[in-house]
């Protein structure tokens, strides 16, 4: 692959067997490490900022923006690498302000972003991004700055490639365990992650079965998204792939319905996890990947024959957030004992 990228992450990222969710849920059960990629306390949009970053600079960019959801994981990376390569960073928000700092946001402004925030006032979110974008921009090139701009989950075709190598690591990884009938999966958002993954491992020709999970209703846009995807792909990677619609498996029914929502089965999920194997997961992506998983073995869609691979993405500053932290307090308060 001819695409360079800067290289600040320790990798490979370890994958670890889970002995105690392997005896639970009846299934060897692998974790790929994502979440314990360095900077800005990791997750997977480094791997993606890694070849963002390089086209950044490569076009002697002096700041970046970028946007996102108001307790954006991405924005948090995208700000940590900022900080790292002395870059100024904005993060776009269409959002309401939540009444406070925390989780996310807190941890982007302690690394130096700023946070321009507009509650949704009526238009559409794709209009009144452009226009913060826009307004951003301005500010930023009218102090002599030259700007490059991250689209939402740093999901473009050459974020995505951050995930092509990943894919690599993986199936590498599954060699030296010795791992038969493998299914990789992963929390699907904006798609970069899951792509990435799909095309490094058609690429490598690997055997291993992919498995995306929606953690937000799976709109229109997405269906076209990805098949864009598809051919940009054999665009810019000289490839002549026949890839349909049907190559994706994506499941759609685990978004527990609606983005970043509070969920009591995705908190007990979570929660497993945590009291099984003492990872910590993260309730807007990981949790709520993992909840699906732990649904798709009760249903026999993954059979007890096949071997899971789970894609930590990171995430865990979520829980710190007002409304996640809430729920996990109302669960979990009585087990505080206040002598
Ligand atoms: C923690 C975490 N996991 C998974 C994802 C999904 O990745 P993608 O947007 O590439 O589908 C995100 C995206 O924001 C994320 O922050």
């Amino acid at each position: 692959m001819s695409y360079e990228k800067i290289s600040f992450l320790h990798l490979p990222t370890p994958m670890e067997y889970l002995p105690n969710i392997s005896s639970d849920l009846g299934r060897d059960f692998y974790i790929k490490r994502d979440d314990l990629t360095s900077l800005g306390m990791g997750g997977n949009k480094l791997r993606k900022l890694e070849y963002l970053m390089k086209e950044a600079l490569d076009r002697g960019a002096t700041a970046v923006i970028t946007v996102g959801g108001a307790q954006t994981n991405h924005g948090r990376l995208t700000a940590a690498v900022a900080a790292k390569l002395g870059l100024k960073c904005s993060i776009c928000v269409v959002d309401p302000w939540p009444g406070e700092l925390t989780g996310n946001m807190l941890l982007s402004r302690i690394m130096g972003a700023e946070i321009v925030l507009q509650a949704p006032d009526g238009r559409s979110e794709s209009d009144q991004i452009a226009e913060l974008i826009s307004k951003t921009r301005d500010k930023y090139t009218a102090q002599g700055e030259i700007v490059y701009e991250i689209p939402v989950g740093g999901s473009t075709f050459i974020g995505a490639l951050g995930y092509y190598d990943c894919a690599l690591e993986i199936d590498d990884q599954k060699k030296a365990f010795d791992l038969k009938n493998v299914r990789l999966l992963c929390g699907v958002g904006s798609i970069g992650t899951y792509m990435g993954l799909y095309l490094g491992l058609k690429a490598c020709d690997s055997d291993i079965k992919l498995t995306g999970i929606a953690i937000s209703p799976f709109a229109e846009m997405k269906e076209k998204r990805i098949m864009e995807y598809a051919e940009e792909a054999n665009r810019k990677l000289d490839k002549s792939w026949k890839i349909t619609r049907e190559d994706f498996d994506i499941e759609v029914g685990y978004t527990r319905g609606a983005y970043n929502n509070v969920s009591a089965e995705v908190r007990d999920a979570l929660c497993h996890m945590a009291r099984r194997e003492a990872i910590i997961l993260d309730p807007c992506y990981t949790g709520k990947a993992y909840a699906g998983i732990r649904d798709m073995v009760k249903e026999g869609k993954i059979k007890p024959d096949e071997t899971i691979i789970f894609l930590h993405t990171g995430g865990q500053p979520g829980i710190y957030t007002t409304h996640h932290r809430a729920a996990f307090e109302k669960d979990l308060v009585a087990g505080v004992h206040i002598l």
